[in-house]
């Protein structure tokens, strides 16, 4: 879906989009497509149900002359309320829509082409399709809308805010990609190829292969990787946009790019899900892609531990003890509590070598944070409640909510072991991602951190406005945001 900006309607476009309050308020260009159209838009107004609730949609045939096809109307409810996140919404379920009648190129005239440009992001993030695989797309399957024209007398300002957030909608969609992508294609060492790519940018990536990694002692991550074939890797993405003296930002990234269980194997009813055991990587790759690309002026780096949990002859076994890199032991109950095992590596690497003032972790960690919050929400664990309130704010202002759930004492002591400086589980069903956020935070050194478990908003079964079933790209627009308040002055 390509986006361009214009000051007339161009004769090439099929359809026009307009909007109208409820109670039957034009906008004011959608006043002006109604008397081009000879008062078609009005007379459509209150027929059937149509009554410009927010969403809903009329379209109406245009009158001979007219170069378009079609109008579609759309309502919006009371917009006073509206939020930036309440236009992107609005035009997701909008560009749905479209493609769903046939519609092509689009015209969306306005007299408010900043505010706008939210409607169209809306769009376009809506308008991804994940279809490398499909030799035979179905028609309607098939995606029509094509080019979507913003149309305005005043257009300052907008062509910059489409660039920037174009590049956030980019970003999204490199981290859909690589969340769909099934695990035979997309395994550790492609994976940091395509981390690598990011250097076209501007990102500094640099790649540790299994040699490295032992040197640094890093048992936790590699003892995960040790069942499979694939070489383990740990990824990272260095984006300087801010000045030598700014502070920087880290954010570290599960990419279990499947995880079987290992031993420990997991159930084979719904298990070819774990390909997406990677979106905490997908995601810090996905936003470091945002972040070069828009140009941010700020100091952000970005971690990935890239592993396959897989039982072999070679696999760890429950029981087994692993040596960190921070020197802390951990006895490995269940070869399915891996997230947390290769994090405390990447967490403990990523704060020592950095000192980062932040650390922001991002992991599908545990099925226990979907059965707490289902899909709307992920967890937040921070040891820091500034940093909650921002990235919570951010949630707020973007949709990628979260909710804050316990650390504390008592849990931490849930994960001693009798054996070993510590457990990778905790009381079994128990506060099941507690237990796994406890872990992770005694490897970030007392650093500023928050731990994002994106178990459950990762992937969707079914469309949302803005979000296709399938990879969310939870996480990208959210640490975007976040970034762009609290680290660009
Ligand atoms: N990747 C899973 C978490 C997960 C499970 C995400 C189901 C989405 C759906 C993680 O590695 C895992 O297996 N966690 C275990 C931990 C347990 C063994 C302590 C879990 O949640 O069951
Ligand atoms: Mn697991
Ligand atoms: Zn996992």
């Amino acid at each position: 879906m390509q986006i361009d900006l214009a000051t007339a309607i161009p004769e090439a476009a099929d359809t026009i989009v307009v909007a109208v309050e409820e109670g039957g308020k034009l906008f004011p260009a959608a006043q002006k497509v109604d008397e081009a159209a000879g008062g078609a838009v009005s007379r459509a107004l209150n027929t059937g149900r149509f009554k410009g609730k927010k969403g809903q949609m009329i379209d109406i045939l245009t009158p001979e002359g007219m170069a378009a096809e079609r109008i579609v109307t759309v309502g919006t409810g009371d917009y006073s309320t509206f939020r930036p996140l309440d236009r992107q919404c609005l035009g997701g379920g909008v560009g749905a829509h479209l493609n769903k009648v046939g519609a092509r190129h689009v015209a969306v005239p306005t007299s408010d082409a900043l505010n706008v440009c939210d409607f169209v992001h809306g769009m376009k993030l809506r308008s991804y399709r994940f279809d490398n695989y499909r030799t035979k797309l179905k028609d309607e399957d098939r995606h029509t809308v094509t080019q979507v024209t913003l149309v305005a007398d005043d257009l300052a300002g907008a062509e910059d805010k489409l660039a920037r957030l174009n590049h956030v909608a980019d970003g999204v969609f490199l981290t859909r990609n690589l969340v769909s992508e099934p695990a035979n294609t997309l395994f550790p060492a492609e994976f940091a190829r395509r981390a690598g790519e990011l250097s076209k940018l501007g990102v500094d990536v640099e790649v540790l292969g299994e040699a490295k990694m032992a040197e640094l002692g890093m048992g936790a991550l590699l003892g995960v990787g040790q069942g499979s074939e694939r070489e383990s890797q740990l990824v990272t993405m260095k984006w300087q946009g801010g000045s030598e003296s700014d502070p920087w930002l880290a954010v570290v990234g599960k990419g279990v790019c499947f995880d079987t269980g290992g031993i420990s194997l997991k159930p084979g009813a719904g298990m070819e899900e774990m390909k997406f055991d990677m979106a905490g990587a997908g995601c810090v790759t996905g936003l470091m892609h945002a972040l070069a690309a828009r140009g941010a002026k700020a100091n952000v780096v970005g971690v990935i531990g890239c592993v396959e949990n897989m039982p072999s002859h070679n696999a760890q076994r429950p029981g087994d003890v692993v040596t960190t890199m921070s020197g802390q032991t951990i006895e490995v109950i269940n070869t399915d509590a891996e997230g947390r095992l290769v994090l405390a590596d990447a967490l403990y690497y990523t704060v020592t070598t950095f000192k980062p003032k932040q650390v922001i972790d991002l992991a599908t960690l545990t099925g226990a944070v979907m059965v707490a919050l289902g899909t709307y929400q992920a967890g937040i664990f921070s040891n820091d409640d500034g940093l909650v309130d921002a990235l919570v704010a951010a949630g707020k202002d973007t949709g990628e909510e979260l909710w804050r759930l316990p650390l504390g004492e008592r849990y931490d002591k849930d994960i001693n072991s009798d054996i070993a400086d510590m457990k990778n589980v905790g009381k079994g069903r128990e506060a099941g991602s507690t237990a796994g956020a406890i872990l992770l935070q005694r490897f970030v050194e007392g650093t500023s951190w928050a731990h994002l478990d994106i178990a459950g908003t990762a992937w969707v079964k079914s469309d949302e406005a803005i979000t296709p079933k399938g990879a969310t790209g939870y996480g990208v627009r959210l640490l975007d945001r976040f970034v762009s308040d609290h680290y660009e002055g």
